[in-house]
């Protein structure tokens, strides 16, 4: 573990991307909402290099790292962040990005990179970050390419595990009563976090009594989730998703082709179902019964090439190197 800041020539962290059980898109408007960490990580390796312009590469991709190109911009805007803050690097570098998170996916890759970069990239710069240092520069990031996220994805990624998150308040970690275990259903339709929330907040000033006691529902399944799971009540917390789902369709974030599928898993008999993130495309998340996760993955994996199962893994971000 390499928690500190470094003079070696390699640095490497990764963290976890997310799923959010309740409140997505309120949370951006004050609303509580639940989230975890996913088992899936992006990996963010800064090295020295030989070559005179720093870059950043990712998957054969090469774009040098001080450019505006369009390419990598949560990793440009990480960088423009540490430059203004503690000032350019001085040695050259190459940023080497590797996510095992499907971009545009709604499971918070872009914040996943934007943590891991931003820890491995001070580090490598020979700054020392706490952890709510690394968070307000990586949120700083996803600002910058997200409009106005509420900061909950970075969370995420940073600290792990699952917890009640709210913008004013912050973090509050929940411990869990039993086993818990998720089928995530990426959908392969890939859409834009920004363009979600502005979107939203469109629905919001033309409808702005109604969103009012939509975001208020928000809070309330919220804090119904952390009772559920603190209880191990997986029942009610299927109920909660699935209330939760209705009001996402309501602000107009679902499509008929996520419907359908959560539909077809609430026919399998899950406990619950309903998008997860900024939806739009993206991924839904289902709440198994106990003993029919490793059945419902394997014939929802038929049909979908991106489904996995993920339990809530405590750790957040990582220092591998
Ligand atoms: C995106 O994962 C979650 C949203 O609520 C945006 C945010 O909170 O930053 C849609």
């Amino acid at each position: 573990m390499n928690s500190s800041a470094s003079n070696s020539n390699v640095v490497v962290a990764s963290a976890p991307g997310k799923i959010i059980l309740t409140g997505e898109h309120f949370v951006v408007h004050g609303s509580y909402a639940v989230a975890a960490a996913i088992n899936k990580r992006a990996r963010v390796t800064v090295s020295a290099s030989k070559k005179q312009e720093s870059q950043i590469v990712s998957e054969g991709i090469a774009s040098p790292a001080f450019e505006d190109d369009g390419q990598f911009v949560v990793v440009k805007s990480v960088l423009a962040g540490a430059c203004e803050e503690y000032g350019r690097p001085r040695r050259s570098f190459q940023v080497q990005i590797d996510s095992e998170i499907p971009q545009g996916s709604g499971l918070g890759s872009s914040a996943a990179i934007a943590v891991a970069a931003s820890a491995a990239l001070t580090s490598f710069m020979g700054k020392k970050l706490s952890n709510d240092q690394i968070w307000e520069l990586a949120t700083r990031a996803e600002k910058s390419v997200h409009g106005n996220p509420s900061g909950i994805d970075t969370r995420a990624s940073l600290s792990g595990g699952i917890f009640l998150f709210n913008r004013k308040s912050g973090a509050k970690p929940i411990v869990i009563r039993g086993e818990l275990q998720f089928l995530v259903v990426f959908s392969g339709k890939t859409r834009s976090t920004s363009e979600l929330i502005s979107r939203v907040g469109e629905s919001r000033n033309m409808h702005p009594a109604s969103f009012k006691h939509l975001a208020k529902a928000a809070s309330f399944l919220s804090l119904q989730a952390v009772d559920a799971l603190t209880n191990g009540d997986l029942q009610h917390l299927g109920c909660l998703m699935d209330l939760s789902q209705l009001s996402l369709s309501w602000i107009g974030v679902s499509s008929n082709e996520l419907d359908d599928l959560i539909e077809n898993l609430r026919t399998d008999g899950v406990l619950g179902a309903k998008i997860t993130g900024a939806g739009g495309g993206g991924s839904i998340i289902a709440l198994p019964k106990a003993n029919e996760s490793k059945s419902l993955l394997k014939k929802t994996s038929l049909d979908y090439v991106h489904a996995f199962l993920t339990s809530v893994p405590q750790e957040g971000l990582r220092w591998e190197k």
